[in-house]
């Protein structure tokens, strides 16, 4: 289904990266033109870089770029892009650091908060009338049970500063959008996976690949008498990974859509199996065994083995031992009446994505499991 409000291009930022591509291909293969906001990065233009990552070179009527960064003021002054700006009336915010703890938390606030503020203050001023905010489902932070679509700030702690900034991000938004009589609409996936091997960045995605790789190596490299390997984890606790093709489309019509207005929405698997089942769906199509997920607190004595892959995934270990639900029932209902089906994680599903993980061997280093 088409969701173009008008023909005006819609601008998107973070088009290099993991999710901006997704869209940006999702936008241009309805038929929506779209103007990129990239920078240039490692000796390459962001016009050149654009072109990598979207697979299609800038024509300047489809797919059109301007350069410039989000790291501070945000906001493009030369004057022909001014005048290409002039005409956005919906932006689409991808970009976004993904580390969890940065290097540099003033540049990783500028980056989040001061940038994105300079962009939409600057649209504010010509005819921007909405701004697709992309944020996380991991908002909540370490909060636990069901985490409704229209709570934020409810006095949460946080795992880490790219959950507490990107929910500082979200409240800022929101206040300078109802300032400037912008829509400002928050869209929040999970843990994003998709074709990883053919991307830069999407972070959690490579991981989720490579621990399907390590699966696989350990599958062949374990004999019938070693025991069972146990990761610590919270077996019956919802594993919610959600595919990309489903996000990019689901941003596509929530960007837009007269429905979504303001709101907020998470972009997550339907009715998410636990981690023990998605495990034994891995196992069972990479035709493995001997893996067990277990409580933290049941893994006694852990062999050389177990613990260098609890070091390996120690970067994700709590979000693994949290017991989380993400309500979905706003998304849902105007994804429903767009025909965008929910996304299922069952075997058939995983299946594809072992696919995808096995497409490259697995290297030494994953079947070995780093030490650190
Ligand atoms: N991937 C997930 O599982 C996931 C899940 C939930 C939410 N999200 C959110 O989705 C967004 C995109 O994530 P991703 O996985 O696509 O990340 P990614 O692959 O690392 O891409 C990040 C993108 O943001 C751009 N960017 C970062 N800082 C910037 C700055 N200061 N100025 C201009 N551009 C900047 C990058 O540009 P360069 O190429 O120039 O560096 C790149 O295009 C983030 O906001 C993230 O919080 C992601």
């Amino acid at each position: 289904m088409s969701v173009a409000v008008s023909e005006s291009p819609v601008l998107v930022t973070g088009v290099t990266g993991f999710l901006g591509r997704a869209v940006t291909r999702r936008l241009l293969g309805s038929g929506r033109p779209v103007l990129a906001l990239a920078r240039a990065r490692d000796g390459r233009d962001a016009r050149t870089r654009v072109a990598a990552a979207v697979g299609r070179e800038p024509d300047g009527r489809s797919l059109d770029v301007v350069e410039a960064g989000l790291d501070g003021d945000g906001a493009p002054r030369h004057p022909a892009a001014s005048r290409r700006l002039a005409a956005v009336e919906t932006v689409i915010h991808c970009a976004g650091d993904t580390s969890f703890f940065p290097a540099d938390v003033a540049v990783f606030r500028a980056g989040h908060l001061a940038g994105p503020l300079a962009l939409l203050r600057a649209l504010a001023g010509m005819r921007l009338r909405r701004w697709a905010h992309v944020s996380t489902a991991y908002v909540a932070g370490q909060r636990s049970g069901t985490v409704r679509e229209d709570e934020g700030d409810v006095g949460q702690t946080f795992h880490n500063v790219y959950e507490r900034v990107k929910l500082e991000a979200e409240t800022a938004m929101r206040a300078a959008g109802r300032t400037l009589g912008i829509d400002v609409r928050v869209l929040r996936p999970s843990i994003v996976v998709g074709a990883a091997p053919a991307t830069t960045g999407g972070a959690p995605a490579h991981l989720f690949f490579d621990f399907v790789r390590l699966l696989a190596g350990l599958a062949s490299a374990r004999g019938s008498r070693d025991g069972d390997l146990r990761i610590a984890a919270r077996p019956r606790a919802p594993f919610n990974i959600v595919p990309v093709d489903y996000v990019a489309a689901a941003i596509h019509v929530l960007a837009e859509a007269p429905g979504a207005a303001g709101g907020a929405f998470h972009l997550v698997a339907a009715a998410p199996p636990t981690q023990e089942q998605v495990l034994a769906m891995l196992l069972d199509r990479l035709g493995a065994r001997g893996v067990r997920v277990v409580e933290a607190v049941d893994l006694a004595a852990p062999s050389a083995l177990e613990c260098r892959v609890a070091r390996w995934l120690a970067p994700y270990r709590e979000y693994l031992e949290q017991d989380i639900h993400f309500d979905a029932s706003a998304a849902r209902a105007l994804l429903d009446r767009a025909g965008v089906p929910a996304p299922v994680l069952d075997a058939r599903a995983l299946g594809a994505l072992v696919d995808v993980a096995l497409a490259r061997p697995a290297s030494p280093v994953e079947v070995s499991c780093p030490a650190s």
